[in-house]
């Protein structure tokens, strides 16, 4: 029987992408969930789905991360449904590649408060719900493209925010390591989803991109391991990803002028 049956667990982005493989391996895996997007039609027939397919319960929250009263309506809602939350995991984001001097400048208020904001928003919501369980995990997707130094070009101020996460999340689990609260950034390759679809760098390739079933293993080993070997940072990418087989040996791809 899988360790991960009975838990719950809050997924944003759920609707799709990465997230949404994640809600549907860990609703295999018997675990119950609330999921949040912003598409609440696709969130309801996704959560309807999970459901009736793997028999456990699914809670769809419409939810723009962005929004303060979004994010606590979501943490209230997921409290008062199941009594206890196991796990948060924060997969909501979006991503956009411009040379910096050309990006738009609604671009990166959306990134701040998409990839970051609200990812520390809804874990600072959730955290003293896990504190007076003694447990609980915060997972993190940040991004793969955090391990190339400098920051891909064109991708500074979301692999930046991804760094910021990943600086987040590592100084949150010191200061909680000794409440049995696991928090783990998981940096995934570029992986084929919509977020990715549009991106002209990788779009000539589509063969290099990673699929999802990596990060549902690499999720789920993060929730499973006790809270004394709580892992950090997953790195999930493989040697073909676009950003990051240049990394070993080191060089960085870069679009067409
Ligand atoms: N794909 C990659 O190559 C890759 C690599 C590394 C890291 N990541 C990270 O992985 C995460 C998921 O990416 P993905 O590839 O799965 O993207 P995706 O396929 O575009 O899915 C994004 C999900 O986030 C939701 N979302 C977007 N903005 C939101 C908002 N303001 N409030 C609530 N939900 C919102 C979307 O639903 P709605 O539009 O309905 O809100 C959707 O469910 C992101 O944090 C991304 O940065 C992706």
């Amino acid at each position: 029987m899988s360790e991960l049956k009975g838990k719950t667990a809050i997924v944003t982005g759920a609707s799709r992408g990465i997230g949404g493989a994640l809600g549907m391996a860990l609703a295999k895996e018997g675990m119950d969930l609330v999921l949040a997007a912003r598409g609440r039609a696709v969130l309801e027939e996704t959560a309807a789905g999970l459901s009736r397919k793997y028999n456990v319960r699914v809670v769809p929250v419409a939810c723009d991360v962005t929004r303060q009263g979004d994010l606590e309506n979501l943490a209230a809602t997921a409290i008062k449904e199941f009594n206890k939350i196991d796990a948060l995991i924060n997969s909501a984001g979006v991503s956009s590649q411009y040379p910096f001097q050309e990006q738009p400048l609604e671009d990166i208020a959306r990134l701040m408060y998409t990839n970051y904001f609200g990812a520390v928003m809804l874990t600072r919501l959730m955290i003293n719900h896990f504190i007076e369980n003694k447990s609980g995990a915060v997972i993190n997707i940040t991004s793969g493209s955090t391990l190339v130094d400098p920051p891909p070009r064109n991708f500074i101020v979301y692999s930046s925010l991804k760094r910021a996460l990943n600086a987040f999340s590592k100084g949150l689990f010191w200061e909680l390591r000794d409440q049995g609260i696991k928090v783990t950034s998981i940096m995934p390759g570029v992986t084929d989803t919509a977020l990715t679809g549009g991106l002209a760098e990788i779009s000539v390739d589509r063969s290099r991109l990673m699929q999802t079933g990596v990060i549902e293993d690499a999720v789920k080993f993060a929730l499973s391991v006790p809270a004394n070997v709580c892992p950090l940072e997953i790195s999930v990418i493989n040697q073909r990803t676009p950003w990051t087989s240049p990394v070993i040996p080191y060089r960085q791809d870069h679009p067409k002028e």
